[in-house]
């Protein structure tokens, strides 16, 4: 999931009794004279939200918080997207703020999203539920054997679809189907076949729906997106009932919904219903699908845009494709042997921001650091771009250099908050593991398969969602594999 999007979306579209309810709130707030963190409200309604639409439709969004840190300190109150909010570019605060999930803080994302993810998926469950889950997912996408496995799959779809590029190439486009067909398989050990296309195009138009005015009556991509979950959600069920019948003559498949199917109890301690499965599946293809394909896009981008690394990264995938037979899979120990491709995956992750910050309420009151107060209610924003953009935490932040992190872990200060590409505390991004180990074999078979250039200019935004305004087009040219080696 993107949050810029979900800021996106409640932007737009947050209605004017939301910033009436606002002003009450902080009269109220200013009668308990709670000491807010110092900041500006910006105009009525507005807020300051059309400064930080502008300044993260550019390729540098800094200012828009260089600015505020540089007035009012790490920690600030703006008002955005229709509501007071709380914004933390302070490694400590996030922190706090990230591990007291469920307990002072807790996730908040508009009812738009959660019509179109479910009401049972991971990102919107509370309490002792999303905890068993969370950790079913996490088990899933972590353990050695499930990744050994895993790895096999991913680079064997990686390989499929890099089979078919000639001449110019979309990139996103290609990543967003590696990641797609790998989610399906994953899933439910479906290979791509006419099904998943299928699958794929109601799916694009279900994410589409993330990106408009989730008003039934006024956008008919809303509309189109609310039918396509739909369909989406009655094919996955067709296939949760089949597998229900299959495990019943003691048929056994070795994915998620396999484990799914096996984990007694949901929330009224039975099984779980087949529209919780379903909800959860759905979820699980949005969070990795956007964020994983941009990755990888992204990656691209640095790497050509910085030879040096290209070059160096090449050699340490000859290498190891040296080591091997012709069309041999990677395993394990190939992933585990490439130290340099693992500086330049967290010098994506740190550089690009997929996911700029985390939203959350205030349950209560919250007292943070120099005595500020957050109160009840309140929106928060932790900034986890604003700490790895910091030139106090990370020497020449805005230069992608994937060296830094041979020397250990990134950053010119000891503290371990600094790195936080995948949030932290309780909602931790379960596929953190699975997400690099995508990037790392993607990024091994296109080097060592292809040389590259763009095909056109290409711009990195990061409003509505990160991304390249183009989808990053290049021109492929297939390598000789013999001299490859
Ligand atoms: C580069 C790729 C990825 C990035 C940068 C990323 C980042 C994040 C972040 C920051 C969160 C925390 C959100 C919050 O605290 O509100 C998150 C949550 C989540 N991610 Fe990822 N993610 C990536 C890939 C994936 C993949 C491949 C999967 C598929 C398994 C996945 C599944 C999830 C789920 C299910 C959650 C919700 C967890 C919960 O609420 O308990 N993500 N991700
Ligand atoms: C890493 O450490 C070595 C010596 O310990 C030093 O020479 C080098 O400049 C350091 N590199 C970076 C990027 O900090
Ligand atoms: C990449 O970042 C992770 C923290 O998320 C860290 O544990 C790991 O050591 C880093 N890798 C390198 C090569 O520095």
């Amino acid at each position: 999931m993107d949050s810029s999007l979900i800021v996106f979306l409640s932007t737009m579209f947050a209605p004017l009794a939301l910033s009436l309810s606002v002003f009450v709130v902080l009269r109220a707030t200013a009668r308990r004279k709670l000491r807010l963190p110092p900041g500006n409200l910006g105009l009525p309604i507005l807020g300051e939200t059309l400064q930080l639409i502008s300044a993260y439709k550019t390729e540098n969004p800094e200012p828009f918080i260089d600015d505020r840190v540089a007035r009012y300190g790490a920690v600030f109150t703006t008002h955005v997207f229709g509501e007071p909010t709380v914004f933390s570019a302070d490694p400590e605060t996030n922190r706090f703020i990230l591990q007291n999930e469920g307990r002072l803080f807790e996730s908040s994302y508009p009812g738009s999203i959660q019509n179109l993810l479910g009401r049972h998926s991971l990102l919107l469950m509370r309490g002792s539920l999303h905890k068993r889950m969370h950790s079913l997912t996490m088990s899933f996408a972590n353990s050695a054997i499930m990744r050994d496995h895993l790895l096999v799959d991913i680079d064997r779809l990686v390989r499929f679809n890099m089979d078919s590029w000639t001449g110019r190439v979309i990139l996103m486009e290609e990543t967003k189907k590696i990641t797609f067909q790998l989610t399906v398989k994953q899933l439910m050990s479906f290979d791509p076949c006419e099904w998943t296309e299928n699958l794929m195009k109601e799916y694009m138009l279900v994410i589409e729906g993330f990106f408009t005015i989730p008003w039934p009556f006024f956008s008919t991509t809303y509309r189109r997106a609310i039918q396509a979950r739909r369909k989406v959600a009655e094919a996955l069920s067709l296939v949760v009932r089949e597998r229900r019948r299959e495990s019943e003559k003691g048929e056994r498949k070795k994915d998620m919904l396999a484990a799914l199917l096996d984990e007694g109890g949901g929330g009224s301690g039975g099984t779980f219903s087949d529209e919780e499965i379903v909800d959860f599946m759905l979820a699980l293809l949005v969070a990795g699908y956007e964020t994983t394909s941009t990755i990888m896009t992204l990656a691209v981008k640095f790497l050509t845009e910085t030879p040096h690394a290209l070059a160096q990264l090449k050699e340490e995938h000859t290498e190891i494709l040296a080591k091997k037979g012709v069309n041999e899979a990677l395993q394990l120990e190939d992933y585990k042997s490439m130290p340099f491709t693992q500086c330049v995956v967290n010098e994506t992750l740190r550089v690009s921001n997929i996911i700029s910050g985390v939203f959350r309420r205030a349950i209560t009151d919250v007292t943070i650091k120099d005595g500020y107060t957050i109160p009840k209610g309140w929106k928060v924003f932790a900034s986890l771009r604003a700490v790895h953009m910091d030139h106090d935490h990370f020497k020449a932040a805005r230069t992608f250099n994937p060296w830094r992190w041979q020397n250990g872990s990134g950053t010119t200060s000891c503290s371990m908050n600094m790195f936080t590409p995948f949030g932290g505390g309780p909602r931790r991004c379960p596929g953190a593991e699975l997400a690099r180990v995508e990037l790392s074999v993607f990024l091994h078979r296109l080097v060592t398969q292809f040389s590259w250039v763009p095909a056109e200019q290409d711009k990195l935004v990061f409003f509505p969602t990160t991304r390249t305004q183009k989808r990053y087009p290049i021109l492929v040219e297939r390598l000789n594999q013999v001299r490859a080696m």
